[in-house]
């Protein structure tokens, strides 16, 4: 049983708390935010993910799990602090280390001699040697724990990870955090902070590069009359490529692919090397989210202005309420430029922030829509019943960029649609 603090308690750090509390430790969670830790002692979550409810209050009631603001007091009694802290971009891409900076600095004096701070935010490389610095104590050790968390499926990936990567100079530091893990883990690799570091990066443009290329094929196949989802399966069946990542979409987004992919631009910039490749993938991106809204337009009948656009889904993905970076929100914003009037529905958005009319379940979002626009992948969109649909829309079209919506049933309730990766069928180009 070790005493941990970790502090920042969004998604990644509430997620790690409960599961180092789970496995036994006496943790608390540390935020600045006095409102959320006052309800999360109450065991009241400020965000949605499966299964944390569950995890945190197990912590809660049995009190290895507590909540506080008090950096200071929490820090100097534990052992290890992890920092759980934002890294948002900079004005040029570079990543703000300004939280995490800041928290080194405040807790620098009041650490235990031994103490290890591990940083499990996304940090650029160097940043464990700048934490080193910023503590100036060579009696405490600074070890780089990148995370690699899905929203939506933080629990489980916390609890079943593919590999727990930890970056560390003392190998007694190194062991102490691999201990945390070891009942989960059987794949802990150990190496430098900085290639900690790199790993995150490099792992989340890998998979960012990955769906612009099945964007991109996506999009040929359609031209083509080429269904792409059962190519993409055959693609995914060599275990070299792999089946996980393959779904082509309205364009990728999230809290960390935009933000992770320009921050290693920015230092592929400064060490002047070029990536190509990775600047492709945001321009291919940038453009799947353009494409969408030129598909819509050119649906119904080239131009937007004065339509009645329903958007199903606002979250970057399903499983989640987060619309940062959302492709969803990039999306309606570029519908409103060009005159439509948007009527949006998500099962798990509250309020969001940026104006749109908002419908309380998703057949009124269609109440005279000129055309559906699927954007995120819900399950629940699936099991709408498509015949309501097509009788509350002023006409039936619908733009299915999740491929989540049957297409036979689509055709048999006499809509005008197009689903992502779905060509024309072959027999009706011959
Ligand atoms: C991502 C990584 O997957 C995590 O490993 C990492 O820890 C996390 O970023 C982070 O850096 O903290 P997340 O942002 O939750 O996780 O989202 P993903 O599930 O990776 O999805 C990213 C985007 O790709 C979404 O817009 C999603 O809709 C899109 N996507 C994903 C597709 O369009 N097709 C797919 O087949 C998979």
């Amino acid at each position: 049983m070790k005493k941990i603090a970790v502090v920042g308690t969004g998604y990644v750090g509430l997620t790690a708390a409960a599961y180092l509390a789970d496995r036994g430790n006496r943790v608390v969670g540390v935020d600045i935010d006095a409102d959320k830790v006052a309800q999360l002692n109450q065991g009241i979550l400020p965000i949605v993910e499966e299964g944390l409810d569950a995890v945190v209050n197990r912590g809660i009631t049995s009190g290895s799990l507590t909540f506080s603001t008090d950096t200071i007091k929490v820090v100097q009694d534990v052992e290890i602090v992890f920092l759980c802290l934002p890294t948002p971009m900079g004005e040029g891409g570079e990543a703000d280390l300004s939280y995490v900076l800041g928290v080194a600095a405040q807790i620098r004096d009041v650490l235990r001699p031994g103490a290890i701070v591990v940083n499990k935010s996304t940090v650029p490389v160097g940043t464990a040697a700048k934490v080193t610095t910023a503590m100036g104590r060579d009696d405490v050790y600074v070890v780089s724990n990148p995370e690699f968390l899905r929203e939506g499926s933080a629990v489980y990936d916390m609890f079943n990870p593919d590999r727990v990567v930890i970056g560390a100079r003392s190998p007694e530091a190194a062991r102490r955090i691999a201990d945390l893990y070891k009942s989960d883990c059987s794949d802990i690799m150990q190496m430098s902070p900085e290639q900690a570091e790199l790993v995150k990066y490099a792992s989340n443009s890998y998979l960012a590069m990955k769906l612009s290329f099945v964007n991109m094929m996506s999009n040929l196949a359609e031209r083509m009359g080429v269904d792409v989802h059962r190519v993409l399966e055959a693609m995914g069946a060599d275990h070299r490529i792999g089946e996980a990542f393959l779904k082509p979409g309205p364009g990728w987004g999230g809290s960390c692919f935009p933000k992770d992919v320009q921050a290693l631009l920015y230092m592929a910039e400064l060490m002047g090397v070029p990536m190509e490749l990775l600047v492709n993938a945001v321009d291919i991106n940038e453009r799947q989210i353009a494409s969408t809204v030129n598909r819509a337009r050119d649906m119904v009948g080239g131009d937007l202005q004065g339509r009645t656009v329903a958007v199903w889904g606002l979250a970057f993905k399903a499983g989640t309420d987060d619309v940062r970076d959302s492709p969803s929100h990039r999306v309606i914003e570029l519908l409103q430029m060009q005159g439509a009037k948007v009527v949006a529905f998500d099962p798990a958005v509250g309020k969001t922030p940026f104006e749109v009319a908002r419908a309380e379940t998703a057949l009124e979002a269609c109440v005279d829509a000129d055309i559906l626009l699927v954007m995120t992948e819900w399950p629940e969109f699936g099991k709408v019943n498509l015949m309501n649909v097509a009788r509350l829309m002023r006409y039936p079209r619908v733009l299915d960029m999740r491929a989540v919506l049957g297409r036979d049933e689509l055709a048999r309730h006499g809509f005008m649609f197009e689903t992502v990766g779905h060509g024309v069928p072959m027999h009706a180009l011959v």
